[in-house]
């Protein structure tokens, strides 16, 4: 089958694409012909999912999925979460800059360790929502892990240089992207997507 993943990030349509079986074929928002940026407006990561999923399906008629991603960091109480792709905009001028985001991430976690506070683990957080013949469905991936003290590896994006997986050495920055997709929260929804797919014989 055909259907739309509703993103212009091209490292995410690379992981899905490496998750799906080849039954599955993957429409890019260009070939829709929707080239303009889709509201995210919602505070949830649920609700930016649902809402780039439904916009593309109400304007441009289409079966499609779309995904929003957080990192929820436990010592700043959740942050970045909803806000992750924009964290640092306001205090750093910067557009959706990833490096600028975890510095202040990185900054954020410097100043609770000087009160005392230790923790670094966080988790990523992928929620799918998948609009099939007009019905809505949502995914969702985690995996748990830890902030490292600085960016560490070239490979991934956003903020796969500061975060290490529970049970690995190395951050997601430094994995082999097939390693990645065997474990990371964008895999496990991937997985679930496809799951239901084929319960629908869609596959
Ligand atoms: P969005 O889902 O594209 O809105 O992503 C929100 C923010 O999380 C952006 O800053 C992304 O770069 C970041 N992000 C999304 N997925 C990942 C990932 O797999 N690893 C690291 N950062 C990610």
């Amino acid at each position: 089958m055909k259907i739309c993943f509703a993103t212009n990030n091209a490292k995410k349509i690379k992981e899905v694409t490496a998750a799906l079986p080849s039954t599955i074929q993957l429409v890019s928002l260009k070939e829709i012909g929707c080239t303009e940026e889709i509201p995210e407006t919602t505070q949830t990561i649920e609700g930016n999912s649902e809402q780039k999923a439904m916009y593309v399906y109400q304007n441009y008629d289409t079966n499609c999925f779309a995904d929003d991603t957080g990192l929820e960091v436990e010592a700043l109480n959740g942050e970045p979460g909803v806000d992750s792709a924009m964290y640092a905009d306001k205090i750093s001028g910067s557009y959706r800059d990833s490096k600028e985001n975890m510095k202040l991430v990185l900054k954020n976690l410097k100043e609770k360790e000087a009160e005392g506070n230790t923790n670094r683990k966080a988790q990523f957080k992928t929620v799918f929502t998948l609009v099939i013949d007009g019905k809505k469905h949502q995914f969702e991936g985690i995996i748990k892990g830890k902030i490292i003290n600085q960016p560490t590896g070239n490979d991934g994006f956003g903020y796969d240089p500061i975060f290490i997986p529970n049970g690995y050495e190395e951050t997601f920055a430094q994995m082999p992207l097939s390693e990645k997709n065997k474990i990371s929260h964008r895999a496990i929804a991937t997985r679930k997507l496809v799951a239901f797919l084929n319960e629908l014989n869609k596959v």
